[in-house]
């Protein structure tokens, strides 16, 4: 079972087959990679983050910003040495055999579909408080929050996710115009943010630092290593990179760099400005963000408290006396954050249509429209599964399960590279991880503390989530395998369709 293996020369010399246009350099590939990563974490997320750690999640976003450079640094050594679509998934079924590629793949689907749920409810909290604020209109909670959040049906966010599927059924190709000037958007709206939160720190507000002890601090780690996610789409990107060898560890690195610096000084700002102690029950622990419990207190209240917000950013600028800038970078995020949801989309239709090239998905799901020349039947589907959690889960519970399926995708990648250098030590690694026997299990441990700092409900749903995957697998994919049944060259028209530039990537 773990002998079903894909040999790399294999995948290789399928991608050699596409010839795929290089065009990315490492600034491209940077640009990508912060288009990809800036989104729901650090405009929404903060505020979950706070309240469960308090002033503590700067120490939060630390720890996720480290687990997320050692499995970058490890990324970055599969990327350049198998520079194919598939991502995670198409290394561990180099390196660990079908079984476990299947089990990452079914992960991914976490981390891609539900990841974009949790951007498009980010979204409509940003845009709602946008409307409320610039026109005085005031939409009845009922139809702009999920029922677990006090409302009952997200609206706003069911309609930015339709109108993404839709724009990738009609082959909307992001430019990487577009991109650039949206990175453009994000990072002068961040700026502004902290230009005008960190000057009016108050140090008081850093007291107590940690209100919720180690616990409240591992807990807002696990949830905002969210922020970082989607530096893995740069690797998605390798088959189309310019000497990816050098390129992509660059894209990788320093995207993941630059945005780690950005998260420390806007937390820094919204903590030092407004503070952001958690909201306790009467028993005296935390409420639990997206409960009912939280949202009733902070109605009691008033939303009178940071933690209280969906639209954190924007709420603290209006609270310093910013309003205008505030409503400012409200727009900001209502014009970027679509895209941090095509990417996410986009991603996940392509381990869909990598799977099922494999064998180990229906090949319906890769049908091509005639006319569009996209696929449309997969992308509908992702499309309705990303609508439903957007309308009715809290951002904070779709955002923790999402990350359940990228740990576990970041480890296999981890054990991945540190397996293969002692399989194939001979191969070229045009980028070697360093000290890849200290880097591979820290990485590894660091996914396995973030996963077990999730709350319960994000673990159980993963774990029901792998059972299903598992049921599938004996049941379908594992009889159809392509790699099974010993088919071992992969038809040209397939890996034709199988090439749509990664959004953002060109002009
Ligand atoms: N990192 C992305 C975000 O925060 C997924 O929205």
């Amino acid at each position: 079972m773990f002998g079903r293996v894909k040999p790399l020369d294999q995948i290789l010399a399928t991608a050699e087959k596409k010839s795929l246009h290089r065009t990315l350099g490492a600034f491209q590939l940077t640009m990508l990679g912060i288009g990809a990563v800036i989104g729901t974490g650090i405009f929404v997320l903060t505020a979950e983050a706070a309240q469960k750690a308090g002033p503590g999640m700067m120490l939060s976003f630390v720890i996720a910003g480290v687990v997320c450079a050692v499995a970058a640094l490890c990324y970055a050594e599969m990327a350049s040495m198998v520079p194919v679509s598939g991502s995670a998934y198409t290394y561990s079924y180099a390196v660990m055999g079908e079984l476990l590629a299947w089990m990452v793949g079914w992960a991914l689907i976490l981390e891609y579909a539900v990841a974009a749920g949790a951007v498009s409810v980010g979204w409509s909290g940003y845009v709602v408080g946008l409307i409320q604020h610039s026109f005085g209109i005031t939409i009845p909670k009922e139809f702009v929050l999920g029922p677990f959040d006090g409302g009952m049906i997200n609206l706003p966010a069911m309609f930015v996710a339709g109108l993404v599927t839709w724009l990738l059924v009609i082959g909307t190709k992001e430019s990487a115009t577009v991109n650039a000037i949206l990175v453009v958007i994000k990072v002068t709206a961040l700026t502004l943010f902290i230009v005008l939160a960190v000057p009016v720190m108050n140090m008081e507000n850093f007291t107590p630092f940690s209100p919720l002890g180690f616990g409240g601090i591992s807990a807002a780690a696990a949830s905002i290593f969210f922020a970082y996610v989607g530096f893995d789409a740069v690797s998605t990107a390798a088959e189309e990179t310019k000497n990816p060898q050098r390129n992509m560890p660059i894209g990788l690195i320093g995207s993941l760099g630059f945005c780690t610096i950005f998260y420390l000084l806007v937390s820094a700002g919204v903590i030092g400005s407004v503070g952001s102690q958690p909201i306790l029950g009467a028993d005296g622990a935390a409420l639990e963000p997206g409960s009912r419990e939280l949202a009733a207190q902070c109605a009691a209240m008033g939303d009178s408290a940071v933690v209280c917000s969906k639209e954190a950013l924007a709420w603290t600028l209006r609270e310093i006396g910013w309003p205008q800038i505030g409503n400012l970078l409200g727009l900001a995020a209502g014009l970027a954050l679509p895209s941090v949801i095509l990417m996410m989309m986009f991603g996940q239709t392509r381990i869909f249509f990598v799977m099922s090239r494999d064998g180990l998905l229906p090949q319906a799901f890769s049908k091509i429209h005639p006319k569009y020349n996209t696929p449309h039947v997969i992308t509908v589907i992702t499309g309705i599964a990303v609508a439903l959690f957007a309308a009715f889960f809290p951002v904070g519970q779709l955002a923790n399960i999402s990350n359940s399926g990228t740990l576990f995708a970041f480890a296999a990648v981890s054990i991945a590279v540190f397996m293969l250098r002692r399989s194939d030590p001979t191969r070229k690694r045009p980028f070697r991880t360093p000290v890849i026997w200290l880097t591979a299990p820290i990485a590894v441990a660091g996914c396995v503390y973030l996963f077990f700092s999730l709350d319960e409900k994000s673990k159980l749903l993963f774990v029901i989530w792998a059972v299903i995957g598992l049921v599938v697998y004996f049941a379908y994919s594992r009889s159809r395998s392509h790699v099974g049944r010993g088919i071992v060259d992969v038809p040209e028209a397939e890996v034709g369709d199988l090439s749509p530039p990664v959004p953002g990537t060109r002009d």
